[in-house]
């Protein structure tokens, strides 16, 4: 996620800048800067890679940087690859404006189609650099009041700082769905997107809520609402350790980003599905009419990647009755497989590095597929090597056990399966009920997320148990692997995931009253009513049954002997609900046996080899 910091005060700006960009490295980036008022006008300084890169540039720069007034930038690419002219701040046309920007400007097209009809220039394939030049086009002198004229024509989110050469003790900052943070010190005032980058300068915080603006001047910060409403908010003292604050206040990575996932459900649904209920998928525009003949679809992904990609199979074959095949990337390199005319592939991988998915989509590619990418880094190898695809929008995920990149993962491949029914369709009643269902996601995922008193008593149950069986049917089949295999990579007991109907082909010879069974029931579907005898044949074998059912389902009451809910949803959406007891059941169990949740033994977050 991107990362802001601000200064201005009586202390050379550089160090600073440069300290707290350091502090914003934990949240992922591709590229850097910093901007400096220096008498005249503004220096931007600003480079693709890591912040040693930006430093040996300021140090080739060689310039006495004095300035006491600065603003800098970690960015992880949302629109433009990464590379120096992609990096923050950004000018406006004529470099007297400079800005930097978190979050994402949806309709940065449109507003950049006026702007370059009213004369303005482009360096950078940026939404951000269309907010700079349309602030500078209704900038007459007060910079507060362009900043807030623009910001009326935005739609999307943004936590932004923004200076101009005329106003050469101030900033503007604002923020609507991105964080922005004022920190209060001793003749100096800090802005942050995140309270790391200050807190070893000042504790005392003014944070910003949504829709609220503000200007930085002369060792003041003047507070208002968009209309300009002024509001008067007492500073808040920070006590939290910068440990725990790079951590959101949460204990570890993994359970920060558990916790975020009603957000990264928003931000990676932001935008793509239109009032009408159709969707819109900007990566995947250049290739409607591949689509639009497709007669098979390929998944190439490894782990949790590959989980998501068969719910993806079950979700396109019903939506848009497409044939679908997921394939381990790392056999189906190797199998010298068979690509008939129109065939896509898409790739899924989070990191949009691992070395197995690549190679997979590039024989994918050299036996005539059309190579597509579902992935979260922007601009990483995978993204890079496909020739279009959707990003996930869900920030960078830094525990090695994936999670929130499962659930954007999984929302953009309903989204796809809905796309590619519109394409053959047209707009029909089972996606618009689909999409309603789809916006009423982050508030279900709260709700799960808000009560986790039986998951701690379950997990606090069976934390010393040596096997655990996930099974599921239909769409909860993949969650019952990926259930499993949370649990196996966290807290290192052994778990598998099978199809609930597989158990009477072998696996119930497992069975016995040392063995929790979790059993996904989380839908009641004719497929699912069958769950019922699956479970009766475990209980039969004095098997210990966890269920998890939909809010109100009562039929597994005198089966189970512990039953968990959720929230009812459309039955294709389940697994983006049944998932969150698994993520959490996991860590919860890795947590009461002391294990390192971020970091677990053996594992990578990338896994860039064979
Ligand atoms: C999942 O929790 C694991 N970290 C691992 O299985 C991961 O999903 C797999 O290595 C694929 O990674 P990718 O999504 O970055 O390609």
């Amino acid at each position: 996620m991107c990362g802001i910091i601000g200064y201005i005060g009586h202390r050379p700006a550089t160090p600073l800048l440069l300290d707290g960009l350091r502090r914003l490295e934990y949240r992922g980036y591709d590229s850097s800067g910093i901007a400096l008022m220096n008498g005249d006008g503004i220096k931007v300084m600003k480079r693709k890679g890591r912040l040693a890169e930006l430093e040996a540039l300021l140090s080739e720069d060689g310039q006495k940087l004095e300035s006491t007034v600065g603003i800098g930038h970690t960015r992880w690419a949302t629109h433009g690859v990464p590379n120096d002219i992609n990096a923050h701040p950004h000018f406006a046309m004529g470099e007297d404006l400079v800005l930097i920007h978190n979050g994402i400007i949806e309709n940065f097209s449109e507003l950049k189609e006026y702007l370059v009809g009213s004369g303005y220039s482009f360096q950078s394939d940026t939404d951000t650099e269309v907010l700079a030049n349309l602030i500078l086009e209704f900038y007459e002198g007060d910079l507060l009041a362009a900043v807030t004229r623009a910001l009326l024509r935005v739609e999307g989110t943004y936590g932004i700082v923004v200076m101009h050469k005329n106003h050469p003790r101030s900033m503007v900052v604002a923020r609507k769905g991105s964080p922005l943070v004022v920190g209060v010190g001793k003749d100096e005032i800090f802005v942050a997107s995140d309270l790391a980058a200050m807190v070893e300068h000042t504790r005392d915080v003014i944070f910003l809520d949504d829709n609220e603006i503000g200007i930085v001047e002369d060792g003041e910060f003047n507070h208002f609402n968009l209309d300009h409403s002024p509001i008067k908010r007492k500073t808040t003292h920070i006590d939290f350790s910068l440990e725990q604050i790079e951590k959101g206040g949460y204990s570890h990575f993994m359970y920060k980003e558990i916790m975020e996932q009603p957000q990264t459900l928003m931000d990676t649904m932001r935008g793509r599905i239109l009032d009408d209920g159709s969707i819109k998928l900007g990566g995947l525009i250049q290739h409607m009419d591949e689509l639009a003949k497709a007669e098979r679809i390929l998944f190439l992904a490894c782990g949790t990647s590959y989980h998501a990609g068969l719910v993806g199979e079950y979700l396109i074959e019903e939506l848009a009755g497409i044939p679908v095949e997921v394939e381990y990337a790392s056999e189906f390199r190797y199998r010298k497989p068979v690509i008939p005319p129109n065939t896509v592939a898409f790739a899924i991988s989070q990191s949009g590095e691992t070395l197995d998915t690549l190679e997979a989509l590039r024989e994918a590619q050299s036996r005539g597929a059309l190579a597509l990418a579902v992935v979260n880094s922007v601009g990483s190898t995978i993204a890079r090597e496909s020739v279009g695809g959707v990003y996930l929008h869900a920030g960078p995920e830094i525990g090695v056990a994936s999670t929130k990149a499962f659930t954007s993962q999984v929302t953009v491949l309903v989204l796809i399966a809905l796309l590619l029914r519109q394409q053959r369709m047209g707009l029909d009643e089972m996606s618009v009920e689909i999409t309603q269902a789809m916006r009423q996601l982050p508030e279900k995922a709260t709700r799960i997320l808000e009560d986790q008193s039986q998951i701690l008593d379950i997990a606090k149950m069976f934390c010393r148990a040596s096997n655990f069986l996930y099974l599921g049917r239909g769409t909860q089949y993949p969650v019952a692997l990926e259930g499993a295999l949370k649990l196996k990579e966290i807290s290192y007991i052994h778990a598998e995931g099978y199809p609930a109907a597989e158990m009477k082909h072998g696996p119930i010879a497992l069975i016995d009253r040392n063995m929790p069974v979790f059993v996904l029931a989380a839908e009641n579907s004719t497929s699912n009513r069958k769950i019922l005898s699956n479970t009766q044949e475990v209980r039969a074998r004095d098997g210990v049954v966890i269920a998890l059912v939909t809010e109100g389902d009562t039929r597994m009451d005198d089966l189970a002997n512990h039953t968990l809910y959720i929230p009812t949803t459309h039955r294709l959406l389940v697994p983006l609900l049944a998932v969150l007891p698994l993520q959490l059941l996991s860590y919860h169990v890795a947590d009461l046996l002391g294990l390192d949740m971020d970091k677990p033994r053996n594992l990578a977050k990338s896994v860039t080899v064979e």
